[in-house]
């Protein structure tokens, strides 16, 4: 069975790890595409802090390099939403390219961009491309509560709650996360009409899609995480003054018609000495259950759900197949084309 081939798509905080990963498992690296002129033209060894060269030197040509690499898969750790994320899922699924992608409105669009969610869907399915969105919410916030929620016997309620560190990833999310804004500047993107969906929306979404409930109602609400003294953010490289933003909260919470309530608190921000990651899920029901794994590094648990989703997305059918329609997740212990069923690669 031949290795996998992957491209990484975006070469910042999150691909410098999975590239590591992805070596560690024996995936050959054929392309790297990014954007700045710091970037192009240099080896993506050097630029993920590897030690050595890779031979693969990154380019902002995203189409010839997905036509021409023989990618078998693009590892795409860009933005967030699907409004921009979609150029670069539009890329690979055109290509027949199969993609993993950290866009967190990726990890379940259908209710957010339903739109453009049905047209990469029919362009993947066209050219035979499997698109999904994982990372960390794959297995912390939707496939571990899913299979938490298939151990009771009546649901009344589902209650999350986690926070990460803006500092653990790189610019892209600081800028989302609001962090060095005034009050006055938050409240106005907030009331402003390119408020894109929160995280926790798609969270919910995705938990209420796995078990088989249909939506009744919607609501999302948004503070400010405000510095209590001067902070840096290391993201961003930028002194924050007390009283600005230093990220932000949201609590989303979804009515189901069959009388489940799913409430999720979630908290993105630059960390103070004694801040440390939250996820901590209740069930209310018979019986009632608990589930906190605090301390869950985010950072790295995204990026080996990233990497580890890779057979499971080059193995499914194609169009846009979202996390919770794909296997549990496995430890990997060997090269990830070990995993590939026959036919698949
Ligand atoms: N789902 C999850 O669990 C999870 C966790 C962490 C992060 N994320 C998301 O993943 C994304 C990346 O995070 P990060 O920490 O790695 O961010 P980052 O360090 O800012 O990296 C983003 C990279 O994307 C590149 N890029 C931007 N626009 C591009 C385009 N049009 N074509 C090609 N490359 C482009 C940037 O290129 P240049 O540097 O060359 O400009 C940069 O290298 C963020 O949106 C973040 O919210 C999701």
């Amino acid at each position: 069975m031949n290795r996998i081939k992957a491209a990484i798509y975006g070469v910042g905080a999150m691909n410098s790890i999975a590239t590591r990963m992805l070596l560690d498992k024996d995936v050959e690296i054929v392309a790297a595409i990014s954007r700045s002129k710091d970037k192009v033209g240099k080896d993506l060894g050097d630029l993920t802090g590897l030690g050595r060269q890779l031979g693969v030197i990154v380019t902002d040509d995203a189409k010839a390099a997905l036509a021409e690499s023989g990618a078998d898969v693009a590892v795409i750790a860009v933005n967030s939403y699907m409004t921009d994320a979609v150029e670069q899922l539009r890329n690979c699924a055109e290509a027949g390219v199969n993609a993993v992608t950290l866009s967190e409105e990726a990890l379940y669009p259908w209710n957010t961009s339903p739109e453009l969610t049905a047209e990469l869907d029919a362009i993947a399915k066209r050219t035979g491309a499997t698109l999904t969105g994982t990372g960390h919410q794959d297995t912390y916030w939707v496939n571990i509560v899913a299979m938490m929620m298939g151990t009771a016997h009546r649901i009344d309620h589902v209650t999350g709650r986690a926070s990460w560190n803006v500092d653990d990833y790189g610019p892209e999310v600081a800028g989302d996360q609001q962090v060095g804004k005034t009050v006055e500047q938050f409240n106005q993107w907030l009331s402003g009409a390119e408020r894109p969906p929160t995280f926790g929306r798609n969270v919910l979404d995705a938990l209420v899609a796995d078990a088989g409930l249909t939506v009744k109602s919607i609501t999302s609400t948004t503070r400010p995480d405000v510095a209590a003294e001067p902070m840096h953010s290391q993201a961003l490289n930028l002194d924050v003054a007390a009283g600005d933003v230093i990220g932000f909260t949201d609590i989303d919470e979804i009515q189901t018609e069959e009388g489940v309530v799913f409430t999720f608190e979630m908290s993105g921000r630059v960390y103070g000495e004694t801040d440390g990651d939250i996820n901590d899920w209740e069930i209310k029901g018979e019986p009632d259950l608990v589930l906190s794994n605090g301390n869950v590094p985010t950072q790295i648990t995204t990026c080996t759900q990233l990497v580890n989703r890779i057979p499971d997305v080059i193995n499914a059918d194609p169009g846009f197949v979202t996390m919770e329609k794909l296997p549990r997740l496995k430890y990997r212990a060997f090269g990830f084309h070990t995993y590939l069923e026959a036919g698949a690669e």
